[in-house]
């Protein structure tokens, strides 16, 4: 018998019963909800709406049921179409008729509200402390390389030296807006939604003070209605994660390109890395290449809950049931995620002298050049065109700029005098960008610094 069954003249068409369950996904929901139900319980006590009695057998009744969903000895099932009602129903098979009380006041609409604002609060958390855990293991990697330089690329075009640390430290920053993305939606996460019913309120003199300040809610919804409607806080969820999951996707490809002989940056650790089948030499690294390749699937989930919500009257409306799995999926696809890259990064060679050479090719002193120009005096533009033939000159030659006589520059430019040797060293160029948010090597050091300190304080 369905607990709505009383208006109802036929059984549930078996298909419809399996079409419109949840409870094969929203199962995930079960300490949640039983512990918004024990909150609901004690408060209607209070309120004086349930004997204490009463109130107590269902509380015990619930605690039951929840140790018997932790010891694994419960089956749910489809014919109570959702977690909601499939405790409900245990609960009454287990107290009795007095289990029936439990939903006095309340709508599954709220309840099922209450229940995600719990579990994304919950992993809000989780993923504020795997976001500081993998900033912290960035952060102790750049520590420890800090005297590794390697090419920076624009166009993936060697560009201008910069230390690796400063690098990585470009991620630990992104990360960082990540979590006060996250932080800053908990706010609105924290709201509690219970005591909306299933639209208007409840007719009965409930006191959702109380059930907020238990279960730790900051803020109540002011609106009943805006209260069982409201899926801003799951988009915003699966908004930040995204783009985590893009911020975590550019750092595999990094991963992925310094891993292969044709960059030869860095090995990922073997423990980290998969063989092939066929190939005897091949040492893929599959992880940074999943995260990749996850990242679209919560993007999806993103888009997917926008189109969802986009056309819905108000109130509650069956297609908001399409909320859950996307979320789910998502926090497991961001767990594993952030799971593996802290260590990913903690475990893997860093390859200096491979970097440094490479950044000794391709010019990448260029630009220091005509900045040595413009000091002595020679306007910018005229510099570039000056530095701009020598590297022509070069590139015919197979040389570098520091392969060039001084009599060679000083042919290029009177202007250029014996000290810019040591200008030009790789070392030398990084550490001139002492200046704002450059990669010299005291900047660098400041930078960490304060990161740890950042870190410490999440
Ligand atoms: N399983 C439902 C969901 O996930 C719970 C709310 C159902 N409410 C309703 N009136 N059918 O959205």
């Amino acid at each position: 018998m369905k607990l709505w069954g009383g208006r109802f003249t036929k059984p549930t068409n078996q298909l419809v019963e399996e079409y419109t369950a949840s409870i094969s996904f929203d199962q995930r929901l079960v300490e949640e909800d039983i512990r918004g139900s024990l909150a609901h319980v004690r408060m209607l006590g209070e309120s004086g709406i349930l004997p204490a009695e009463e109130v107590e057998a269902i509380a015990k009744g619930l605690e039951k049921i929840r140790d018997k969903v932790r010891a694994g000895d419960v089956e749910f099932s489809v014919a109570h179409e959702d977690i909601h009602m499939n405790i409900e129903k245990l609960l009454i098979e287990e107290v009795g008729p007095v289990g029936g009380k439990l939903h006095t006041g309340r709508s599954r609409n709220d309840q099922v509200a209450l229940d995600m604002h719990l579990y994304v609060r919950a992993r809000t958390v989780d993923f504020v402390k795997g976001l500081t855990d993998l900033r912290q293991a960035l952060t102790a990697k750049a520590e420890k390389h800090i005297d590794a330089i390697l090419p920076g690329y624009t166009h993936l075009q060697r560009a201008q030296p910069v230390r690796f640390a400063h690098h990585l430290l470009a991620y630990v920053d992104m990360f960082g807006r990540d979590v006060e993305r996250l932080m800053d939606s908990y706010k609105r996460v924290n709201t509690m939604p219970l005591g909306a019913g299933a639209i208007a309120g409840t007719t009965f003199p409930i006191q959702r003070e109380q059930v907020a300040e238990e279960l730790g809610f900051d803020r109540l919804y002011d609106n009943s209605m805006d209260a069982v409607s409201d899926r801003d806080y799951l988009v915003e969820f699966l908004s930040a994660a995204s783009l985590i999951m893009v911020h975590l996707s550019r750092l595999s490809e990094e991963l992925i390109l310094w891993s292969s002989e044709e960059f030869g940056y860095v090995e990922l650790d073997d423990a980290f890395c998969t063989g092939s089948s066929m190939m005897p030499q091949k040492k893929n690294p599959d992880v940074p290449e999943l995260i990749r390749g996850k990242t679209g699937r919560v993007m999806g989930h993103w888009v997917s809950l926008m189109t969802t919500l986009k056309a819905l009257p108000l109130t509650y409306n069956k297609d908001m049931q399409e909320d859950k799995e996307g979320v789910f999926d998502t926090v497991d696809t961001l767990t594993g995620a952030l799971a593996l890259t802290a260590p990913m990064i903690e475990g893997m060679t860093v390859k200096e002298e491979r970097m440094r050479q490479n950044a000794e090719k391709g010019f990448t002193n260029a630009t220091d050049l005509a900045d040595y120009l413009v000091t002595k005096g020679v306007p910018f533009r005229e510099a570039h065109e000056v530095v701009g033939r020598l590297v022509l000159h070069c590139l015919s030659r197979g040389q570098s700029l520091l392969d060039l006589t001084l009599e060679q520059y000083r042919e290029a430019h009177p202007a250029i005098q014996g000290d810019v040797f040591d200008r030009l060293q790789v070392e030398n160029v990084t550490d001139a960008r002492s200046a704002g948010c450059g990669t010299a090597r005291v900047r660098v050091e400041a930078t960490i610094l304060k990161k740890k300190d950042d870190i410490d304080k999440a």
